[in-house]
């Protein structure tokens, strides 16, 4: 997995953006919002490797319907191929409203983010984070987290302040000291922008 992983970051540094995949307790703390029960909706952002697919699949246990949206093909066709519930779809996520829509759905209910927010240019982190909350029920949560050490640095800052201007509620957790950098999760609650707002 980290084989492939630095790789596909040599191939491409600005779209992987990191020298090795999640950690589990990373996993634990961003899936937290998937519900134990019920047929929610769950939207993986840029699985990678599959670090965040296999603690939604842990907690799905087969319910609802698990849509992972990762551009690399490259990373795409293993996870498919590892996790026969998963839905894959090979597509940029500023794409979801249309992924979603292929398969049936206008609404997600928990997004989980493995997107490198602080590697995209301003109008980029914009146009991805239209695309989620355009997507996410008015009761749904989206996760994403940052890396400790560039908490401050100017792009994740922009980032923080768009979180803020798109949800009501935006709450940090704890550091996760066993990743590698330590990493923190943004829980995002109550998007501001009408879900299903028109394109
Ligand atoms: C930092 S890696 C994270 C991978 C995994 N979630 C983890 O935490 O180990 C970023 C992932 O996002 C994917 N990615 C980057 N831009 C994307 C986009 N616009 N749409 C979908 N996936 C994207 C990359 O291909 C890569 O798999």
């Amino acid at each position: 997995m980290r084989g492939t992983f630095l790789r596909e970051f040599l191939r491409d540094p600005f779209t992987v953006a990191a020298i090795a995949p999640s950690s589990a307790s990373l996993a634990t703390v961003i899936t937290s919002p998937v519900p134990r029960e019920g047929a929610p909706v769950v939207v993986e952002l840029g699985p990678g490797t599959g670090a965040f697919t296999a603690a939604v699949q842990h907690r799905l246990t087969g319910r609802g319907h698990h849509l992972a949206v990762e551009v690399n093909e490259r990373f795409a066709r293993p996870l498919a191929a590892r996790y026969p519930r998963l839905d894959v779809a090979v597509a940029d996520a500023r794409h979801l409203r249309e992924v979603l829509a292929d398969r049936g759905h206008q609404r997600a209910d928990v997004i989980v983010s493995g997107l490198p927010w602080v590697a995209f240019a301003p109008h980029r982190q914009d146009d991805l984070l239209d695309a989620v909350t355009g997507v996410l029920a008015p009761g749904g949560v989206f996760t994403t987290f940052g890396y400790t050490f560039s908490r401050w640095a100017s792009p994740a800052r922009r980032l923080r302040g768009s979180l803020n201007d798109r949800f009501e509620e935006v709450v940090t957790g704890r550091t996760v000291w066993a990743n590698l950098p330590p990493a923190f999760v943004y829980f995002c609650r109550r998007p501001r922008v009408p879900a299903l707002s028109p394109a």
